[in-house]
This record gives C-alpha cells, structure tokens and sequence, in this order.
C-alpha cells in the first residue's frame, strides 16, 4: 500500500474574511504539523510566472560552463552566498556526495546596516552572476521572488500562529531583517543503480522555521512518515507550494511540531530543479517556547536560544561534524530503505 503522503491545502482562505473555510485551514494546517511537520499549499497568490521565472533563471546559471560558475563559489566570498559545487554536501555519509549543485542568495544589505557591521547571521550581500543571458532579469526575478515568497512566510506563519490558539500577529515581528535563505538548486539525474552510494540530497531535517520550496515537475521528493515509518513520496503538484518545519519550530512548539526527516533521490532519468526559501526570525529573536505550548508539569523542554546562535550552531553541526541526531535516530530504528 502507498505510504501516506503530506496533505494538499487549499490557502486561498487566508486572503478572505473570517469565514468556516479560514477555520478549516487552520485546521487542515495544524492536523498536517502534528502528524508530518509538512504540507503542500495551491491557490496561495504567488503567481506561475514568477514561479517559472525563476526555474528558468535557476536553469540558466547552472548552464553555464563550470568555469564560470567556480567564480562564484561560495568559498570566494566567504558570506555563505554563491555557488555551492556538485557534491559539497554529504548528510548520510555515503561514498559519494549529495548529487546537487545549488546556488544561495537571501537579502542584498547596505554594507553599513548595522546587522551588516554586527555579523548577524545571514546578514549580507549577494554575489548576482553577470554570465546569465540577462543578468538584469537574473538579479529582478531572485530578488522580487525573495520579496514575495517573504510575504508568504509571513502569511504561513500568521495562520501557524492561530493553529497554536495564538493571536495571529504573534510572529509578525519577523519582518524586520529575518533571516532568508534562497537556494536555487539543480539535480542530475542519478544512476538507476547509485541508491546506495549517493542521494540527491541525503536525509536531513531543516534548520529554520520554516521553508517553502518550490519543485519542477520531475519528482523524487521523499519525507519520512512516523505513523508508518517509511518514506513517503511528496508527489509534485502543478503550482503548489511544499511548507515545512525547521528544527527552530519544534522548540517554539515543545515538540508539538514535527521538523521531519527529508531526503531527494532523483531516479526519474531527467534534471531536476527545486527552489528552497528558508524562512526564520531576526537574528536576535529569542526563540522560546511559546505560552500555549507549555507543559502543564515540565513546562519548557529546551532553554532559550536567540535565532543566530541557533542557526551558527546547527551550520556548524551538520558541516563540522557529522552527528547529525535526528539521522542516527532514524538510522537506529532501520529505517534506511
Ligand atoms: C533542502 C531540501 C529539497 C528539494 O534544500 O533543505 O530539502 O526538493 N531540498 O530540493
Ligand atoms: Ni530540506
């Protein structure tokens, strides 16, 4: 029998009045947070050319000849923006390296901000590839999809807010300097035999709050299903959006939220593209657990920790070493099929 996947959710009720369909996708989002920590949303206002955009400017950079693209690899700027080469990433350890190349951008700060002066994490400038066909477009579509998709984590999380009995502006204080993650990422497809030697991207949880990701047409998307332990395709739906939890949640949550196990395994012979858009607060937001999360006898299970010390912790984590916790968890229970 096919593994259950993540629910589709219908998000067109958040941009209308209070209504028993806004109630119901509260509902409908809370339900998916407690039993997979992920969902895909359609019909929530980010429009297909813009979606298409930036596959198409995704596709264009990582056209270009290897040469140009090391010109930007993210080792030269040394701000963890750039380009990331084929493999640089192994989150299982296999032989060989995660099979994906990607390319990472977020917000492009004066050089005298004071986020900018102060090292606050993921405070800084891009590097926008001038090779691109159009580097102009190249540079208006990432930055004008980073503004939208902005506006949607906000959204999200305005209706997160409400799903834990909270006022719905609760995290609203995320629009000053958040911290935003764009990755445009590229996939070759995998040898048909090669499972056991690499992963598109190997089995990791999301560090952030949340992410929404936005995937081609190709597929190979898998998330871990607790109620069944086994993985579950995340089948790609025409013009909706993959949300899920990062790590940062399941502390705000006291464990309530998943931030679940995700892994891509491009069998499907064809390339395939995916954008991530990492979402989490201001860098020195104290992330905490959230008053409706309490536990009546233990109340909070983990200590407070600002969003920077968070993310420069869980970098260091996942690139320095390689216990990665949630990883060998899975690996305990054999589960890695
Ligand atoms: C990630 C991720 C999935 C995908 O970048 O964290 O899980 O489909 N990507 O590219
Ligand atoms: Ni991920």
């Amino acid at each position: 029998m096919a593994v259950q996947e993540p629910p589709v959710i219908d998000f067109s009720p958040f941009y209308g009045p209070e209504s028993p369909a806004k109630d119901k996708l509260v509902q409908e989002i809370r339900e998916a947070c407690e039993t997979f920590g992920f969902f895909q949303i359609i019909n929530h206002g980010i429009s297909d050319d813009l979606r298409d955009a930036i596959i198409q400017q995704s596709k264009e950079f990582f056209g270009l000849p290897i040469e140009t693209k090391e010109r930007y690899n993210l080792d030269v700027n040394g701000n963890n923006r750039g380009y990331e080469r084929l493999r640089s990433q192994n989150f299982e350890k296999r032989d060989k390296g995660d099979l994906e190349e990607g390319f990472y951008l977020g917000p492009h700060l004066p050089l005298d901000d004071p986020y900018v002066v102060q090292g606050r994490f993921e405070q800084t400038r891009n590097t926008y590839p001038v090779e691109v066909k159009d580097p102009g477009e190249f540079r208006g579509v990432m930055d004008g999809y980073s503004h939208a998709l902005t506006g949607l984590a906000i959204g999200v999380l305005q209706m997160l807010a409400r799903t834990l009995g909270l006022d719905e502006a609760t995290f609203d204080d995320c629009r000053d300097h958040p911290v935003v993650i764009l990755r445009l990422l590229h996939y070759p497809p995998q040898e048909p035999d090669a499972s056991h030697l690499e992963r598109g991207i190997g089995a990791h949880t999301d560090f952030g709050g949340v992410t929404i990701l936005l995937q081609d047409e190709t597929g190979g998307l898998q998330v871990w299903n607790n109620l069944s332990n086994d993985w579950a395709d995340v089948t790609p739906i025409p013009g909706a959006f993959v949300v899920n939890l990062g790590n940062m949640m399941t502390r705000w949550t006291n464990d309530r939220y998943l931030s679940t196990l995700h892994r891509v395994i491009n069998k499907s012979g064809k390339e395939r593209y995916s954008v991530p858009f990492f979402f989490s607060p201001n860098p020195n937001k104290v992330i905490e657990c959230l008053p409706t999360c309490l536990d009546p006898v233990q109340g909070a299970k983990y200590p407070p920790v600002t969003v920077h010390e968070w993310m420069v912790g869980r970098y260091a984590d996942t690139y320095g070493r390689t216990n990665d916790q949630s990883f060998e968890e899975m690996r305990k229970e054999g589960a890695e099929k």
